[in-house]
């Protein structure tokens, strides 16, 4: 790769910056705990499985652009968990007979009743680039035993060393509460019942010889749980409600997940708060995570547990066109896996997918023509030519993936920073991170969060931040022309976009001399690494 570097401040490669630009003082020194050392696996992600061949096609015919992204990720050493997962798992169902990867039962308007998988489904797990690790995902929405057994046993037999963990049901919290009369006590119950039974089958059908005999989790059946969402609803089992109720008691547990969706276009009363300074707020994201989800990450941690975000995007029931498939979306994304990166979640699976009919009754977004897949807008990619997005292409939040696996690479531990003084830069359109890595490598990532619009009246907005006394750091840029910019074509990090898979554009690394600052856009996010 071409390095090419730019002379001496970071604001070089972007033209002068203003004389009367203000300085703010940053002190480096963590304000928050330090999280533990970070894996490869930390980015991960989740996928819709009704959508499954859009994404990645068949065994035969891989989808190239979903893979080429994979790919990118892969070179930068990141290492992803993929989980099969979401709401359709819950009617999910496994026939050895079927030639294609996944076929959706529809209703003619895109309601999914049913998704039928067949051994290319696991197959396909082959393409993926070496060294993923998959999270097997088993319908308990059936509330059939055997259906769920035969999804486990079918990739069990087919992809046994790529199975990282199984996971029984989606999001319990949204099942009809006749399933378990609104009792933590039932639901636990019948959850320990069916992993006990599947857990049995797969030890006793053991495929013999041949690779890693003992998988990646060293031979033990083991499952997420909870998989809830933070909904209020009377069903109480996330984590924190689970652990007490004694989840664990049969030893089947090897994560404790939630899930995080803090907007949502599921009914117009949330559609309305799903705008673009909101899920910028940085308050309020934070708020988000210390209130909703980190008491199950305590609770997880605390009985020396790891916990994961099994699914997560921004907006839920599949995003909202103009804040999601924006470069809002790269900075929220960034942010947020930041704060679970601090709150010490061990993987952040960020969901793509596709809308669901099922999900809501008052949604905002609807399937395509014909019932076509309408890609959900926050994913990082429309995988396929679509009547209701339009041609194949990557979208502006893939950047920010290439953001967090570098600022965490190398074991990465990862701690909040306060403000910058200096007046002026509010707590609500600001995030810092300090990173430890691995010979003693330190590391920043300032986000700036306050919206620059397009057309926007005035000049954009600019922090110079000064970090204190240095031998000189080297600056990575995330930005864009604009917070509601959709074309990633125009959406950089490090100097390169990607709106076709493939990097376009020389690496472009800002050196900034001995006591440099560091200048950071309205919109837009740097890594900055210490010499
Ligand atoms: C994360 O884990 C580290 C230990 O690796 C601990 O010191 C820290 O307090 C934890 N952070 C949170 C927010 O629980
Ligand atoms: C995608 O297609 C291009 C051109 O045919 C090929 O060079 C590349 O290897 C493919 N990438 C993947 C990940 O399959
Ligand atoms: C599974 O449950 C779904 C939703 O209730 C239902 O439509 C479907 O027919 C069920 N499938 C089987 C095989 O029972
Ligand atoms: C588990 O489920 C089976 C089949 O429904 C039932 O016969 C058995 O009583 C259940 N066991 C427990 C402990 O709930
Ligand atoms: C569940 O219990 C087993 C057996 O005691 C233990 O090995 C495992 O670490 C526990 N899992 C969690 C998530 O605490
Ligand atoms: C940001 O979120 C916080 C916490 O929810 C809230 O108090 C504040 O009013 C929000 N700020 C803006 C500008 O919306
Ligand atoms: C998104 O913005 C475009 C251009 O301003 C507008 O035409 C379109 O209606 C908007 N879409 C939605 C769903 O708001």
């Amino acid at each position: 790769m071409l390095m090419k570097s730019s002379a001496v401040l970071g604001a070089a490669a972007l033209g002068a910056w203003a004389q009367d630009t203000p300085t703010y003082i940053l002190n480096t020194n963590p304000s928050s705990p330090v999280s533990q050392p970070h894996t490869a696996q930390f980015v991960s992600y989740s996928f819709e499985p009704a959508f499954w061949t859009e994404f990645f096609g068949e065994p035969s015919s891989p989808r190239n652009l979903t893979f080429t992204l994979l790919n990118q990720l892969h070179s930068r050493g990141a290492r992803p968990i993929i989980r099969a997962g979401g709401i359709t798992m819950d009617s999910m169902i496994y026939d050895p007979k079927q030639a294609l990867s996944a076929v959706r039962t529809e209703n003619g308007k895109g309601g999914i009743y049913r998704t039928t998988i067949g051994p290319s489904f696991y197959k396909q797990w082959d393409n993926f680039p070496p060294g993923t690790t998959f999270i097997s995902t088993l319908n308990f929405g059936n509330n059939s035993l055997p259906i769920a057994r035969d999804l486990a046993l079918a990739s069990q037999s087919l992809q046994r060393d790529k199975i990282l963990y199984y996971e029984l049901g989606n999001e319990p919290t949204n099942y009809p509460s006749s399933r378990w009369q609104r009792s933590t006590a039932n639901y636990v119950s019948q959850w320990l019942n069916f992993t006990s039974a599947i857990a049995s089958s797969l030890l006793s059908t053991r495929p013999a010889g041949g690779g890693d005999s003992d998988g990646p989790t060293g031979g033990k059946p083991l499952f997420w749980a909870s998989s809830a969402t933070t909904d209020k609803t009377d069903l109480h089992v996330r984590p924190s409600d689970l652990i007490p109720a004694g989840i664990n008691k049969t030893g089947r547990v090897g994560q404790y997940s939630i899930h995080s969706y803090a907007f949502a276009t599921c009914d117009p009363a949330r559609e309305k708060l799903a705008t673009i300074p909101n899920i910028l707020n940085h308050t309020a994201l934070k708020a988000y995570a210390d209130d909703e989800i980190y008491p199950s990450a305590k609770a997880a941690l605390d009985s020396g547990a790891g916990w994961v975000v099994g699914e997560f995007n921004s907006i839920a029931c599949s995003g909202k066109p103009n804040v999601s498939d924006t470069f809002a979306q790269a900075l929220w994304t960034a942010d947020v896996e930041l704060l679970y990166a601090v709150r010490n979640a061990s993987s952040v699976h960020l969901h793509q997918g596709a809308t669901l009919a099922f999900q809501s009754d008052q949604q905002l977004n609807t399937p395509g023509d014909d019932g076509t897949p309408g890609f959900s807008s926050y994913s990082l990619l429309y995988p396929i030519d679509s009547s209701k997005r339009g041609e194949a292409r990557v979208l502006p939040v893939f950047v920010s993936q290439l953001l967090v696996v570098e600022a965490l690479k190398g074991g990465g531990r990862i701690a909040e920073l306060a403000l910058p003084k200096g007046g002026g830069v509010k707590s609500n359109e600001w995030s810092g991170y300090v990173v430890q890595a691995a010979g003693k490598e330190k590391r920043l990532v300032l986000l700036n969060m306050k919206p620059f619009y397009a057309g926007q009246a005035g000049k954009r907005g600019e922090v110079m931040v000064d970090i204190g006394k240095h031998n000189g750091v080297e600056v990575k840029r995330m930005t864009a022309p604009s917070v509601d910019e959709k074309d990633a074509a125009k959406v950089t990090w490090a100097g390169q976009s990607f709106r076709d898979g493939n990097a376009v554009g020389e690496v472009t690394v800002e050196k900034v001399a001995k006591g440099g600052k560091v200048l950071v856009r309205d919109s837009e996010a740097v890594l900055v690494t210490f010499l």
